[in-house]
């Protein structure tokens, strides 16, 4: 499509958008009376207006009946957790079985590392990317001192080429051979959060399966945002938050998947607690751990129910709008706002570059811009005048238009504030 960089032309498209509508069931934070150019959706969403209806019903619940709200609430606590297998399923390409929300991201990888880390003598070592997202690093170096050995040993990073900034799949890929059959796990974040490059996971993990290890993602970035079909790919197990594009708030609940092919090996090591135990059977407090079906059975604690609830909503809202319409808008907003960025980058000659592949296969909402020139100034700048993005060390700022509350006309806006920054810097 032909973009133009003018307001007229920003405001067509939003006419045409068929997701338009969506923008009103958002809160915006203000700055200077006005909503802000919320552009850090991949940090901390919006908060969905349904959100505090889900909410209040807890709390009503809880007020109304206390302990019986367990049972008895119009969606009882005791299996609230169960609502999202359907709806989340179609967000990570899953069978509803294969997916449940618990915890929070880190310590639901640490779970997950408990079931599908288990190094030999031989089988060992565990393949990430070089600068994961630091509580990825932090995790695995604790896993692998928790096993008494040394992450040095154990950790191979795979690196960027000298003077590139994305990782090459067939870089993981050969380093996956070249372990060999000394990996035991492979486990990387489907989008980097540095770059919002989008990884090969179908490849990887079939590379990494060849070689007999198993084979993880971290889907931070990656849940409400790309297409994911980790069933179809095979993939051993995922991870995500919920609080970056599905909207549920601060620190909400985790999200996992563990592939079917898994389920019934009840040999597998876990951490279990009574909510992962036999659900039909969880109140006769057995002594002995029988591991629920599917990633049910990684349940431990009783599931945060006030917390769950403004995913609930997020998720239901996703269900509605469907997935394909998402990835449409999706690409074409950010398709805008990248053009937008490199007209601007022609009129004022700005000295900073795109460090997100261009290629839509590679991304996702995330656009990374890293400043050659301007520095953290410019981000300080756009701060002031509404436009919210976020400042990574040591000179990206990165955008993400998000197709459920960004329009057209605030690509365009953005635009003008960006030129209006550096002009008068
Ligand atoms: C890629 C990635 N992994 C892990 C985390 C850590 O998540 P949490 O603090 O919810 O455990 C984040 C947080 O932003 C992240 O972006």
């Amino acid at each position: 499509m032909t973009f133009e960089n003018s307001r007229e032309f920003a405001k067509q498209l939003d006419a045409q958008d068929a997701l338009a509508k969506y923008r009103d069931e958002f809160n915006f934070p203000k700055v200077n009376g006005k909503k802000t150019i919320y552009f850090t959706g991949n940090s901390l969403g919006l908060q969905p207006k349904s959100a505090k209806t889900y909410i209040d019903e807890v709390m009503n619940d809880w007020a109304e009946m206390a302990v019986e709200g367990h049972f008895f609430a119009d969606k009882p606590w005791w299996d609230y957790h169960e609502r999202f297998s359907k709806p989340l399923s179609k967000v990570v390409g899953a069978l509803p079985s294969e997916v449940t929300v618990m915890n929070t991201l880190t310590v639901n990888l640490h779970m997950m590392m408990v079931s599908f880390y288990q190094p030999t003598e031989k089988r060992y070592k565990i393949i990430c990317e070089e600068k994961a997202f630091p509580s990825d690093q932090y995790m695995l170096q604790t896993q692998v001192k928790f096993h008494g050995l040394n992450p040095d040993d154990v950790i191979v990073e795979v690196k960027r080429r000298e003077g590139e900034y994305n990782l090459r799949n067939e870089d993981i890929i050969a380093k996956i051979n070249e372990v060999g059959d000394e990996l035991a796990l492979v486990l990387i974040g489907g989008i980097n959060y540095y770059t919002g490059q989008v990884l090969d996971m179908k490849a990887i993990t079939e590379a990494g399966h060849k070689v007999g290890a198993f084979v993880g993602w971290d889907l931070a970035h990656a849940a409400g945002n790309i297409k994911l079909e980790l069933h179809d790919w095979n993939v051993d197990f995922a991870a995500w938050c919920s609080y970056k594009y599905m909207n549920a708030g601060p620190g909400s609940v985790s999200g996992i998947f563990v592939h079917e092919k898994h389920h019934s090996n009840k040999d597998l090591p876990r951490f279990g607690g009574w909510y992962g135990h036999n659900k039909e059977r969880r109140f006769l407090m057995e002594p002995n751990y029988d591991p629920n079906p599917g990633a049910l059975g990684w349940q431990s604690s009783c599931t945060g129910v006030l917390a769950m609830a403004p995913y609930l909503a997020s998720v239901e809202m996703f269900e509605e709008i469907g997935m394909e319409a998402l990835f449409e808008k999706r690409d074409k907003i950010t398709a805008y706002l990248e053009f937008i960025i490199e007209e601007i980058a022609k009129e004022v000659n700005g000295n900073f570059e795109l460090i997100t592949p261009k290629n839509l296969n590679e991304r996702g909402s995330q656009l990374s811009v890293l400043l050659h020139g301007e520095g953290k100034s410019l981000f300080h700048y756009l701060m002031k005048e509404g436009v919210i993005v976020d400042w990574r060390e040591p000179a990206v700022i990165r955008l993400a238009p998000v197709p459920l509350y960004s329009t057209y006309e605030e690509m365009y806006e953005f635009g003008q504030i960006l030129k209006r920054g550096i002009q008068t810097k």
